[in-house]
């Protein structure tokens, strides 16, 4: 098994971290496995065919990647806008000509405004849906377009490709979103992007010839004519869809990248790239709002009060800066309900550290990190979940993600949510160890003195967020007492 690298980051390829982690994307807008990666496969191939050049396709290819990185940024805002699972509704917009009214835009709005809600609650919201549609898909994609351009120049990628991920969801012919962008002023990158998402949408769920035909009837309108004479021609050469059946175009899409980049050179540097997917994950739900960070701050204090060697409280870092990266694939349907799961969203919750391993292990490198990520939510006494793990099983550093995990889940407070006070926290804990919380992690975060309020530091940027968004986001706020027995209950996030 290889480990992570011990100081730096020297010897990883970004393109290989970032296509690995654009899985998270995918699970968030409820695509299909490798959506992103296949597109940047699909894009890199008709940037050829373009003729554009080595520095456009360079910006081109990580914007690509990580052309939904804003995707979490609105799922809040789109749950409570339509009352629905906001995934299934990202889903599926990707395959409805959303700009023309007509049957496409009713049977979506049938599918997803308040399903299984009484009759007359669904007519309200979707007659309030109708009349706001316009500024409402503005607000929400200016929101996923700010955040994915916001992620991709956190990572330390060029402006190139955080402007080419702003641009994504504008159309040729100007009543495209957020600005209303016509014809050549949208950035080329955003261009190609919109055309091979949507080759990729239909190819993977309808085929080739409904793909091509799709991009036919929308050129001009969504498309860059240019770019879909690029696209026809390769597939007519039949060089436009290869490989892209295959269980893993991981390999396909890394001999693609222009150059190879490696981290640490320029800006880009492994904790640059595990921050802002934390941000992504984060901001899925007012909820748990830089969660990830908090978890990474009080890992990072216990871990160093256990004194563990400096690469290894870089290693407890990242696992926590990702560990919730699985929660991309649970609705805000699920993470916003006020009361306890039913069995069919605990079923769904239970999953979330599993795909977190799923995308971690893809990394080469990440083996060991990837285990212990997706051990978060492990009990000593074989309580715990995804996989039920024991004392013997789970080691020093999975402990200390558990403890941490817990500790931020209680007593950070968020928007709609009171805290605990860390003494009542540390008292709730105190009960489940050593049985099922490591009494060794416990007393080091003890000691560590860590407050539950200093790794808040993004609330001014969520706030104003929510300030953007047409609808107004009023979760039912959640007091001290709830978070407590929902803890009791095993529920945290
Ligand atoms: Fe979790
Ligand atoms: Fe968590």
């Amino acid at each position: 098994m290889r480990l992570l690298p011990a100081e730096t980051s020297v010897s990883l390829r970004v393109a290989e971290v970032v296509a690995a982690l654009s899985q998270a994307l995918d699970l968030g807008s409820g695509a299909t496995r490798w959506h992103s990666v296949r597109t940047c496969i699909l894009g890199m191939r008709i940037a050829a065919e373009l003729g554009l050049a080595g520095e456009v396709q360079a910006d081109m290819y990580y914007a690509l990647l990580l052309k939904d990185a804003g995707c979490s940024s609105n799922a809040s805002s789109i749950y409570h806008a339509l009352v629905s699972d906001d995934i299934a509704a990202k889903r599926d917009v990707k395959k409805t000509d959303s700009t023309k009214l007509g049957w496409e835009t009713l049977q979506y709005a049938l599918t997803h405004v308040a399903p299984g809600k009484p009759f007359l609650e669904r007519v309200r919201a979707i007659l309030r849906v109708a009349a706001m549609r316009k500024r409402q898909a503005r607000a929400v994609t200016a929101l996923r377009c700010e955040q994915g351009a916001t992620m991709a120049r956190i990572m330390g990628l060029t402006e190139g490709t955080a402007e080419g991920i702003g641009g994504l969801d504008e159309h040729w012919n100007g009543e495209g979103n957020p600005n209303g962008i016509r014809g050549r002023k949208i950035p080329i990158s955003s261009r190609v992007m919109l055309l091979s998402q949507t080759l990729d949408v239909f190819y993977t769920s309808a085929g080739a010839e409904q793909a091509l035909e799709v991009i036919n009837i929308r050129s001009g309108r969504w498309f860059d004519p240019d770019a879909v004479r690029a696209a026809r021609s390769l597939a007519k050469r039949a060089d436009l869809w290869t490989g892209l059946e295959t269980h893993d175009p991981l390999s396909l899409a890394l001999a693609l990248e222009p150059g190879e980049r490696m981290m640490s050179e320029g800006d880009v540097s492994l904790d640059a790239v595990c921050r802002a997917f934390a941000r992504i994950v984060d901001a899925k739900s007012p909820f748990t709002y830089n969660h990830s960070n908090g978890v990474a701050n009080a890992a990072v204090a216990i871990a160093q009060q256990l004194d563990l060697a400096p690469a290894r409280v870089l290693f407890v870092r990242y696992a926590a800066l990702l560990h919730d990266l699985g929660k991309m694939a649970v609705s805000n349907a699920i993470l916003e309900k006020p009361g306890k799961p039913d069995e069919t969203e605990w079923k769904v919750l239970l999953q979330h550290p599993a795909h977190t391993w799923n995308i971690l292990r893809c990394i080469g490198g990440f083996e060991e990190l990837a285990e212990i990520a997706a051990s978060h939510h492990e009990k000593l006494n074989g309580t715990g979940y995804h996989r039920g793990l024991t004392a013997a099983q789970l080691p020093m550093e999975a402990r200390v993600l558990a403890v941490a995990d817990i500790f931020d889940a209680l007593s950070a407070s968020r928007p709609y949510r009171d805290a605990l006070p860390v003494e009542r926290v540390l008292n709730i804990m105190r009960k489940d160890a050593p049985h099922a919380l490591d009494g060794d992690c416990l007393e080091a975060l003890e000691r560590s003195g860590i407050g539950c309020d200093q790794s808040f530091t993004d609330l001014q940027a969520l706030q104003t967020m929510l300030a953007k968004t047409s609808q107004g986001l009023q979760p039912t706020p959640q007091t001290a007492e709830a978070v407590a027995s929902r803890y009791a209950a095993g529920v945290y996030e």
